[in-house]
């Protein structure tokens, strides 16, 4: 089968590019490269432009009429970036990715997964959301992902449109074949900051709040493998429409999924299985949190087993050790300016 990935030349979008193929289907990638990389579209379908350039989305269609499902994972992603930019996040993750949708209906092409972000619920109590759980997005960033969501969900009950949208927890790891990893030349992400202090491009690793509610007093989170995630898309792209039936409500146009291992994992555990999985100690210290930082949270990962029939394999040793080997061999693949 044939899929369009927006974003598919972006850490996770190249992953489940990577994981389409390995499961016989064929992907088909729209980038602009604002942050992605040409590297991961070599050997690919490849659509070089804008989710809002409604000729190029035009064409693209023409060209392969036999798209069964898009997933839209372009946008921009930098939390610290959307507070101190608006404008453009609103731009790229709103506006654009609004005349986006609107184009895929027009079009007639209607299943729709969407990238969201656990990013938006609000910390509860003892740290586990469901779906249902109360939603308070603290950052433009995740306030743009709220409000694509409820795009999505009313251009479903609107225009025949079926539409998922899953709910990624905090992916680690590369793909364990190699093909890809985190790209940013400064990793942003806690683990992409521990494989750079282990390999000597960053001083030293600092843990951001050691006062929350938790059972050690640093935050809580939920890593889940990339390589798990890109699995949980094959599921939902290939079983779009029995995914609508197992949730028990074909009539309801529009479903929210956790992606999340279902366990969470505090910042000083995440530090400790690095330390065991890389052999040695990193140079670390205790900060004030950064403005902005939670508690966090762990997926409820039921809905993803009963739904997707998926649930995440890969322990946390796994999505460390191959950051680790991604971190070492990606100079040789990505050519950094
Ligand atoms: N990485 C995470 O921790 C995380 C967590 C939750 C949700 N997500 C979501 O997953 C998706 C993918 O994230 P990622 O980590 O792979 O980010 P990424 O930056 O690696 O990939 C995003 C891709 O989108 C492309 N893009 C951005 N705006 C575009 C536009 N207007 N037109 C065409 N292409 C455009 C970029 O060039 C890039 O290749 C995003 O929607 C993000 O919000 C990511």
């Amino acid at each position: 089968m044939k899929f369009l990935i927006t974003g598919g030349a972006g850490y996770i979008g190249s992953t489940i590019c990577s994981a389409l193929e390995d499961a016989g289907h064929t992907p088909v990638i729209l980038d602009s490269l604002i942050t992605g990389r040409v590297e991961f579209t070599r050997n690919r379908i490849f659509y070089h432009g804008d989710i809002a350039d409604a000729a190029l989305v035009e064409r693209l269609f023409a060209e392969h009429p036999d798209i069964y499902a898009t997933v839209h994972c372009a946008a921009l992603i930098v939390v610290p970036e959307s507070v101190s930019s608006p404008y453009e996040y609103y731009q790229d993750n709103v506006s654009k990715s609004v005349e986006f949708f609107y184009t895929l209906q027009r079009l007639g092409y209607k299943r729709v997964v969407f990238s969201s972000s656990a990013a938006l619920y609000d910390v509860v109590p003892d740290f586990m959301v469901t779906e249902e759980a109360p939603i308070k997005p603290i950052s433009p960033y995740a306030r743009t992902k709220f409000m694509m969501e409820m795009v999505l969900k009313d251009f479903c009950s609107a225009y025949g449109m079926k539409g998922i949208a899953l709910r990624y927890f905090n992916p680690i790891g590369a793909d364990p074949q190699m093909r890809s990893g985190i790209h940013v030349p400064v990793p942003t992400h806690v683990l992409g900051k521990l494989v750079d202090t282990a390999q000597g491009r960053q001083a030293v690793f600092e843990i951001t709040g050691n006062e929350w509610p938790t059972r050690d007093g640093t935050g809580i989170r939920d890593y889940i493998h990339v390589w798990d995630l890109a699995q949980a898309h094959v599921k939902a792209m290939v079983d779009f429409d029995q995914v609508f039936e197992r949730a028990g409500s074909p009539a309801d146009s529009y479903l929210v999924i956790n992606l999340g291992t279902g366990s969470g994992v505090t910042v000083l555990e995440l530090v400790q299985a690095f330390e065991k999985v890389y052999g040695q100690e990193i140079n670390k210290r205790f900060a004030p949190p950064r403005p902005g930082d939670v508690a966090g949270s762990f997926a409820s990962a039921d809905r993803a087993r009963d739904w997707l029939h998926w649930k995440a394999e890969l322990p946390i040793e796994q999505g460390i050790s191959d950051a680790l080997k991604w971190g070492e061999i990606r100079q040789g693949i990505l050519k950094f300016d």
